[in-house]
């Protein structure tokens, strides 16, 4: 009997000790966008409801995760915790340029019958801890890889982005499009975006540029969900190492007396706000001293031979470049037009290049305070494409 007891108490601390280190419901993720000098921010789904954290821990892990000194952060809205399913912590006050290792987890809502006290399930976190490095401005260097206009086509883009050298790289860059027009959910919207990249979510932040796809269909806003930036918009500033990034939103491109476009001419107020906010987003100090300033924008700023039917490409080189110029825009790094394209400064008005990547390459960048260097390679792994700009 008592053999049988001790049968029984195994098997159950067995259970419960699978339990404890189940990713309790992950559906997807974890990953990283919004990475600053001192903070990031990780999203994860799961298929239940609950309130969520992240244990940080600084630097590698030596030794137990349970003995390390950890910092434990909540999901909170109006200083509250609450249950969903799309889960989206920031994490502050940290060091820049440090590597943070970090675990998700939460307790599954069970009911919502007393209004002032929910009922939770156990508390469980994922089964392993995963890793970020923080950005870092005063960083001698700034790389990463990109791809843009995968447009669902989920294999091109994991035989793209899948390398070493994107391993080695500080953040990877969506330059838009990685959806089409379509009737997604969350989860397939997700899927498109984060599956491909599979466990390089794991250790690089994702950066995130939208294009004019991500502005149809019907999950529009939810691209910013998945990809909260500073701003709350899809226009926002960054900074890693001598590279300040602007990031821009072109709106819609189409034909504008489409109806399937939703009132594309009201773009132009949306550019016209984005104009406004940016005067004062390259005025701020992290910006203006950076040695390296790079314009991230998916449709290109060349204006299209058809200016009547698209006056919001017509806007952007009329308004938009002259700002530009005067902002000192190093680069422009561009997508959209699925072909590769490389304009001289001088062409259009532009005192900047503006580098256009196909949708079969994947771009590199890399950049000290002095010069900027890209590479783009195609599925077979061979280089397309150079670019190097001496500053
Ligand atoms: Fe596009």
């Amino acid at each position: 009997m008592k053999r049988f007891i001790l049968v029984i108490a195994t098997l159950f601390l067995c259970v419960v000790s699978f339990a404890k280190t189940d990713p309790y419901d992950l559906t997807a993720g974890p990953w990283v966008t919004n990475v600053t000098d001192s903070s990031f921010t990780v999203l994860w789904t799961t298929a239940k409801t609950g309130i969520a954290f992240v244990d940080v821990v600084e630097g590698d892990l030596k030794g137990s995760w349970f003995k390390a000194d950890k910092k434990r952060v909540y999901q909170r809205l109006g200083g509250r915790y609450y249950p969903c399913t799309l889960h989206t912590v920031t994490v502050n006050h940290l060091k820049p340029g440090t590597r943070y290792r970090y675990r998700i987890g939460g307790k599954q809502l069970i009911d919502q019958i007393d209004p002032y006290e929910y009922t939770y399930g156990f508390e469980r976190y994922s089964a392993k801890p995963y890793e970020v490095t923080t950005f870092d401005s005063h960083a001698s260097t700034c790389s990463f890889s990109a791809v843009n206009d995968m447009h669902l086509m989920v294999e091109k883009y994991s035989n793209l982005i899948q390398t070493e050298s994107t391993l080695s790289k500080d953040f990877i860059l969506l330059n838009g499009d990685i959806i089409s027009a379509g009737d997604y959910s969350l989860d397939s919207l997700i899927y498109y975006n984060l599956g491909p990249l599979d466990k390089l979510t794991q250790k690089l932040p994702v950066m995130f540029v939208k294009g004019n796809h991500e502005g149809r269909g019907n999950v529009y806003e939810q691209a910013n969900q998945i990809y909260p930036t500073s701003t709350r918009e899809y226009y926002y500033t960054f900074r890693q190492g001598p590279v300040a990034f602007l990031v821009l939103d072109a709106g819609e491109t189409g034909y504008e007396p489409s109806i399937g476009f939703s009132g594309a001419p009201a773009y132009v107020d949306y550019l016209q706000e984005q104009l406004e906010w940016a005067g004062k987003a390259v005025s701020e100090p992290s910006f203006a001293s950076a040695p390296v300033k790079v314009c991230l924008i998916h449709v290109p700023m060349i204006g299209n031979a058809d200016s009547a039917n698209y006056s919001t490409l017509t806007w952007m080189a009329e308004y938009f470049v002259p700002f530009l110029n005067s902002a000192g825009i190093d680069l422009m790094v561009s997508a959209h037009k699925h072909v590769f394209s490389l304009r001289q400064p001088g062409e259009l008005g532009n005192n900047f290049p503006i580098f256009v990547n196909s949708n079969h390459d994947r771009l590199e960048f890399e950049a000290d305070a002095h010069s900027v260097h890209i590479r783009t390679y195609g599925e077979d792994g061979k280089e397309s494409h150079s670019f190097d700009l001496s500053l």
